[in-house]
């Protein structure tokens, strides 16, 4: 049993931006106040403010994620958020480099590096995603696809030894409902540590959280937790129903 707190975020996506987003982080941040693991919403950019506002009246245990920033300060970006501005909100935390953003933006491994130190240095803790595609891991390169992803950030992960998450998903599992197994999932959350240990170091490896993503539910959420390398999980559509997400957060 390691002794990092497990960590549960919520990643809205496109979706639950107005009134029902509101209603949804007042319910999970009541749940987050009683919770013994952190719990995150990642809502549109659009509605940050607002949901920090809920967290913080509710007591500042839920934590609030932006979803993307912009690796920039500031400057001709039209559409796009900084990291300063996402923390201006309220928000403590952000998503970067999601598979979405890499399959439909084109964003690189290099520019998931800029956007995690960005966020560092905006005091925003960063979630980097990482994770192969079917393709990669019939053709057995998984490991070495996610170890590449990692290394993207991993200056950053040295700078700031447990500031920054990584969640690992696969991008066959995101929103298919076809979770990977816990022994599939464990070996990957596995291997991520022990490059880590070897590139970064022992402590760095010991102290960074690995959560996993992809088609997360109640029903198979204490299964994956109970294994030595996962310490919580990124949730997208089981995190937009109050019940699902609440469920999750009790089972583990
Ligand atoms: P999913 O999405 O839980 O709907 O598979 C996970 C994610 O994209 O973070």
């Amino acid at each position: 049993m390691s002794n990092r707190t497990p960590l549960i975020a919520g990643n809205w996506k496109m979706n639950a931006g107005g009134q029902d987003g509101l209603d949804l982080a007042k319910a999970v941040a009541g749940a987050a106040a009683k919770a013994s693991v952190t719990v995150v919403v990642s809502p549109p950019s659009i509605s940050l403010g607002a949901v920090a506002k809920i967290a913080e009246a509710q007591g500042g245990q839920l934590g609030v994620a932006a979803q993307n920033i912009h690796e920039k300060e500031s400057g001709a970006f039209t559409g796009e958020i900084s990291a300063g501005m996402a923390k201006g909100t309220g928000a403590g935390w952000t998503l970067v480099g999601h598979s979405e953003r890499r399959q439909y933006f084109g964003e690189s491994d290099e520019q998931v590096g800029l956007k995690v130190a960005a966020a560092l240095q905006a005091a925003l803790r960063p979630i980097a995603c990482i994770g192969e595609t079917l393709e990669e891991r019939e053709a057995n390169q998984t490991l070495e696809v996610c170890c590449r992803q990692v290394d993207a950030f991993s200056e950053q992960l040295k700078a700031d030894p447990g500031h920054v998450v990584i969640a690992y998903e696969p991008v066959w599992a995101i929103g298919t409902g076809k979770v990977a197994t816990p022994e599939q999932a464990q070996e990957v959350h596995a291997g991520i540590r022990a490059h880590l240990a070897k590139t970064v170091g022992e402590d760095v490896a010991a102290k960074t959280l690995i959560l996993y993503g992809g088609s997360v539910k109640p029903a198979n959420a204490a299964e994956l937790l109970s294994c030595a390398d996962i310490d919580g999980a990124l949730v997208g559509g089981a995190s937009l129903k109050a019940e699902s997400f609440i469920g999750i957060i009790e089972a583990v």
